[in-house]
């Protein structure tokens, strides 16, 4: 079924100019974008995002890295598109990322890699809302 997805792209790809070309990727491979902006977290938006991951060691690292610089938010549209959105983002470590995937073309580590992608419907539709008010999705 046609239905949606939530990315970010993060602070290293936006410092790095790779906004574009990473929207380019997205459009080329069938999503539409539903909802679109830049935008910047604050560190109780970043801690809040991330409260799934609280307890890992990388925790506030990630909360510092999100808050960093401004990042894209959009809500994407295409039939099966949290699950597709994870393999054309690739693994969460660009070392094992597949070829033609973004983050083996733009993520630098595993913490600073590029993008973000839901990992369920039901996060998707979290995530989205947490960004977007109602009249911001298309
Ligand atoms: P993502 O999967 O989008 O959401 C959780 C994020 O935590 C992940 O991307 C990375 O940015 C970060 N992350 C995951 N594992 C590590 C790690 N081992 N060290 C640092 N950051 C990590």
């Amino acid at each position: 079924a046609t239905n949606r997805t939530f990315t970010m792209i993060k602070p290293d790809a936006v410092e790095n100019g790779h906004i574009g070309n990473i929207l380019a990727m997205i459009t080329n491979a069938g999503f539409k974008i539903v909802s679109l902006k830049l935008t910047q977290l604050t560190i109780a938006d970043a801690q809040a995002f991330y409260a799934v991951h609280a307890a890992r060691p990388f925790y506030g690292e990630l909360v510092e890295f999100m808050t960093r610089g401004p990042i894209v938010a959009a809500i994407l549209e295409k039939e099966n598109a949290v699950e597709d959105f994870r393999i054309l983002i690739g693994a969460t470590n660009p070392a094992e990322a597949a070829e033609g995937t973004i983050r083996k073309a733009y993520a630098t580590s595993i913490g600073e890699n590029a993008v973000h992608g839901s990992d369920s419907d039901e996060n998707a539709g979290i995530e989205g809302t947490f960004h977007f008010a109602g009249r911001e999705q298309f």
